[in-house]
């Protein structure tokens, strides 16, 4: 693996941590039951889960960001710690049962997935009826921003270079819903302290919609 992948775009990534905290805090609280947080990363929200988690499944494709994970699951005092489980695996092929999970988690990962719609699937497949996906991205400008959206064409392949496949500008509340998801909460808006083309966010909470006209 290149040297940039396994030492420093971790450490990037966990620089860039520091900025979310409130938004982390924010989503995190409202997790309970059997979860999923997809891309784990390095394990930045592992510390904000409340005593509503059963079991943490923070999966994570990338061995080198894994080991960083685990070792900030080792820091955890032990009752929380126990409850994290890291399994090295693709969000296209998620290895879990169907409707096995009360709360699936996309923090900061949906802009990075090779096929956002089939990780959607995957979540569709293995989410509870009466589940929860929470949901926090940076996502492509709105059309009331034409400037800004020009900058993130223009600069998306060298970010997607830097940023291990990350793209500027993806309509991913879009992508959720057209995955048969509603949001039942959201907000769209910029963020304070992130740089102008990564500032367009969303923060929510959406949940299945539910298949109409079928006979119990
Ligand atoms: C910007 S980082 C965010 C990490 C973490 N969620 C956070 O909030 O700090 C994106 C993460 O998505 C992961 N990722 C990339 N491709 C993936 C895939 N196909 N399935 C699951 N995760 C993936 C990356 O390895 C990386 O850890």
């Amino acid at each position: 693996m290149n040297p940039y992948r396994q030492w420093i775009f971790p450490c990037l990534l966990d620089w860039a941590s520091g900025k979310m905290d409130k938004e982390r805090t924010e989503l995190i609280a409202l997790a309970c039951g059997q979860v999923l947080e997809l891309g784990a990363g390095t394990g930045a929200n592992f510390r904000f889960y409340s005593e509503k988690l059963d079991t943490l499944w923070a999966l994570e494709p990338d061995l080198p960001v894994m080991a960083r994970a685990e070792r900030v699951r080792q820091q955890l005092p032990t009752a929380q710690a126990d409850k994290i489980q890291l399994i090295c695996a693709d969000g296209h092929h998620l290895p879990l049962a169907d409707n096995s999970l009360d709360t699936v988690i996309c923090c900061l990962v949906l802009c990075t997935v090779p096929d956002p719609g089939r990780v959607l699937a995957e979540v569709h497949r293995v989410i509870k009826p009466e589940g929860q996906l929470l949901v926090f991205e940076h996502v492509a400008a709105n059309s009331d921003s034409p400037r800004l959206q020009d900058w993130q064409r223009r600069l998306n392949p060298i970010w997607r270079t830097f940023a291990c496949g990350c793209e500027l500008n993806r309509p991913t509340r879009e992508t959720i819903e057209q995955a048969g998801f509603r949001f039942e909460q959201i907000r769209d808006e910029r963020h304070p302290d992130f740089p102008r083309i990564v500032s367009p966010i969303i923060l929510g909470v959406a949940h299945l919609i539910p298949l109409e006209g079928v006979e119990g």
